[in-house]
Order: structure tokens, then sequence, then C-alpha cells
């Protein structure tokens, strides 16, 4: 019998556990069905995905040629294990892949979920110390940024450093040297990058003998608010791991496939790391499939006889699955046939005169942009910078408003993330941030006058 809206509101407050919510406060909103950028509740309710259901929609939802892709591929074969074994649709995604992504990254380990990819990564950059042609096994450690999310694994919350997160899996995590990292909200944030990157230099020539990689998100920390990088940082960091002979790793879950605007974050300055993390949008932010990408030094350094035990011991059951893959092939067909990327600059542009106008508003502190990512942060006082008391929730109230006017977006403590799907129209951006404009006068200024 097909469950009553009421039963499955109740069961899913009380069957499913929802990641990072407090399930004794827990509202839920069931989503039935998707059109383009829109979410369908079980109510009827139509909603602009304003984050791209967790930044990884691109093409919009139910995107005919990703649908058609993943139903021929289920017409042949939904999964097939790559332990050993291989199916077409996945070889012909690594080798546009390889081909995709810059310099000499051309080998794809694919994974299902962002933090495995990151994993992957973490120990594809240790082993390779210990079987390269100068092998360095001394180097285990890692260098990490203050506020970088990675996933939620125990790997990736030791190079990571969101410690509101993780604070009490302390215990459990391998020590890392943590360094901060440069925010374009600093007045002199030119300075400010140079500064951060001569820290990152004295670091790396105390302790480049024992350091194995550098894991950075590259241009912009995400969940910690969409914290972005001055120009320069990036490449910077890149020029310091080859200078000190140490790898770079970067994690382009987010800022992966167009969202920066370029197919690939790093290409933004010219970037090629040693490994990159791609995830979400990989699949059109279908199927859950992730990669690290290698470059062709690290893959040489795993090749040899069976007896030297070179080969990586890591797999995940669906790593590489054929499902996924069709819909990724998908997706890399439709950012060609659609042109995606060269639509891209006028809808950053209207993001970019919407943001202008909230950022006269006196609760808002700071508004910034990356590309397809934008945050509006709230605060008590304009003036002073003063932050909302954290425990009133201003950033959810914001969102429950827009929820309540045909938008659903989630913010990262009291910043407003906006981060659509890539196929977003002109209108869609107008209307998502007409409301969230509305949403912040309602929570900070009058709630009355606009009941
Ligand atoms: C930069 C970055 N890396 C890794 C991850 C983890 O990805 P997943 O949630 O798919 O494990 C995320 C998720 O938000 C992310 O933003």
């Amino acid at each position: 019998m097909t469950p009553t809206k009421q039963q499955l509101n109740d069961w899913d407050k009380h069957y499913v556990w929802h990641a990072f919510t407090q399930m004794a406060c827990y509202e839920p909103l069931i989503i039935e069905s998707a059109e383009g950028c829109e979410l369908i509740d079980t109510e009827g309710r139509r909603l602009i995905d304003g984050v791209s259901s967790m930044w990884c929609n691109v093409h919009g939802h139910r995107h005919p040629a990703i649908d058609s892709a993943v139903k021929e591929q289920l017409g042949k074969v939904a999964h097939v294990t790559n332990l050993g074994c291989s199916n077409s649709t996945t070889i012909e995604l690594a080798k546009r892949l390889a081909d995709l992504t810059p310099g000499d990254l051309d080998h794809v380990f694919f994974c299902s979920d962002g933090a495995s990819a990151l994993e992957v990564a973490i120990k594809l950059a240790f082993q390779y110390w210990h079987q390269c042609e100068n092998p360095k096994p001394q180097k285990t450690s890692y260098i990490g940024f203050e506020d970088a999310y990675h996933g939620d694994t125990i790997g990736t919350i030791s190079v990571g450093g969101v410690d509101r997160f993780n604070a009490v899996f302390k215990p459990l995590m391998f020590p890392v040297h943590r360094l901060p990292i440069p925010d374009r909200r600093t007045p002199n944030f030119a300075t400010s990058c140079q500064h951060h990157l001569q820290t990152l230099e004295e670091t790396l020539a105390k302790h480049h003998e024992s350091i194995a990689a550098v894991v950075i998100e590259p241009l912009v920390l995400g969940a910690a608010g969409m914290i972005m990088q001055p120009e320069g940082y990036l490449r910077g960091v890149r020029e310091l791991t080859r200078k000190y002979n140490v790898l770079m790793i970067a994690d382009e879950v987010a800022v992966g496939m167009g969202r920066t605007g370029t197919m690939f974050g790093c290409q933004q300055e010219d970037v090629v790391p040693d490994i990159l993390c791609l995830g979400k949008g990989l699949t059109g932010g279908y199927l859950p499939m992730s990669a690290a990408i290698a470059s062709t030094e690290i893959w040489n350094a795993y090749l040899g006889d069976y007896a030297e035990a070179k080969q990586l011991c890591h797999g995940h059951t669906f790593g590489g699955n054929p499902l996924s893959a069709a819909a990724a092939m998908a997706t890399l067909d439709v950012f060609e046939q659609e042109d995606t990327l060269a639509k891209l600059p006028d809808k950053i542009e209207c993001i970019a005169q919407h943001l202008s106008r909230l950022n006269e508003h006196p609760h808002v502190g700071n508004v910034r942009q990356y590309g397809m990512i934008a945050a509006i942060e709230l605060v008590k006082d304009r003036q002073t910078g003063e932050h909302l008391p954290w425990t009133e929730r201003h950033g959810n109230q914001v969102c429950q408003y827009a929820l309540d006017h045909g938008l659903w977006i989630r913010p990262l403590g009291d910043v407003i993330v906006i981060m659509p799907p890539l196929a977003i129209s002109i209108e869609q951006i107008d209307t998502m941030c007409q409301v969230i404009a509305q949403a912040i006068d309602y929570v900070t200024l009058n709630r009355a006058s606009l009941q």
C-alpha cells in the first residue's frame, strides 16, 4: 500500500537519520519529483533548487539526454565490479576525463563519493613516496588548511580543518601541518596572499622532507562558508610544492565541473596538480561517482612486477559503476551540446548585480562570488561586522522563508549560499535573488510588514 503523506512525514522523522541534521528538530521536506532547476515536493510545491541539491546538479534535473543515457545503460548492465574487470562506458569516461583534465592527469581511479576520492588521493600520495624512482618513505605527513573541508571520513577530517564538525573526533585523527589560508575579505588581500604563501614556504622549507602532499580546495573553501582565496594563491601553492618536491592534491569535488566558469577550478590559475579529485557534478549530480585523477609520474610509480607488490590496495565496491559512468558521459555531452560554459558569463554577471544590491543591506556584512558560487554573510551590525548569535540560526530562518516562497537553499551558519545548477535561467536567478533579498529583510528587519 502506498504510504500516506503523513506516514512519509512520520517515517522520515523516525527512521531516516539525516546528514548534518539535529533530528530532534528536523522538519521534513519531501521531494517527489523534479523538473529542470525545480524540485517538486509531496505538497505539489515547486521550489527552485538554489543549491543544486548540495552543490552537484549541473544541467538540471531529469535532463532528457542524461535520463536516456542512464536508461540505455540500464538496458545493458547496471553494475559490474572494476576489480580486475571493466565495462565499456567506464573506459570511455576515463579516456574522456584524461583528455579533458589539464596536463598529464591521465589515470582515473573511480570511487563513489567526494570523501572516498580524497581518501584515495591521500593514500596514492603516501604510497607514491615509497616506490617512486627516488623513494622518500619518510614523507608521511600532509599540509592541510584551516577550515578546509574534504569529507567526513577519518582521513578526510584529518586533512580538513573544520573544527566545529570534528572536535569530538580529534583522538581518531592523524596529525597534519594545518595552515591558515588567505581570504579575499581581508582589506589588503594581495599582501595577505603573499604573507600566506610565505607561511607555506616556511613550513615547506622546514618540513618538506617529511611531507607527502599539500591538500587544498582550490579557489573556494566550500563548507567553511564559501571563503574565497585571492588570485594567485593557488598558483603560488603549486610553485612552492614543485620547489620543495611535495605533491599537490586539488580537491575539486565542489569547484570542478564548470562551477567556477571553467571546467576545472585549477584552470582559472593555469595550475596542474599531481592529483585532481572530482565528485558531485561529475554525473551531473545524478548518481554517486567520484574520481581521483593522477599524473603519469604517480601512475608509473605503481607499475612493476606482481611480486614487487606495488599496486594500490584500495577499492570501493561501486567504483566506476556503469550507470554513473553513463550519467557522467551524458553530462559531458551536454556541456558540449548546450555550450554550457559559454552561457555562464551572463548568469555570473546577473548574480553579481543582485549581490551588489544585497551588499547595501544593513545586516549583510559581506557578499562574495566565484563564478556560479555566491555567498551572503548575515551580521548583526554591518559597521562593526559583529556576528549574529549563532543559536538564533538566522541563516536557517532566511532559508525557511525562502522555502515558503518557492526557493530551496541551505545555509552554512549565517552564510546564505547561492549555488544553483549551471543550467539555471536568468529569470530564475532573478526570482531566486529577489526571494533571498525579501527573506533577509523579513528575518532581520521588519517581519511584520512582509507577512
Ligand atoms: C570540497 C569538498 N570535498 C569533498 C567533499 C565530500 O564529498 P562527499 O560528500 O561526496 O563525500 C565535499 C562535500 O561537500 C566538498 O565540498
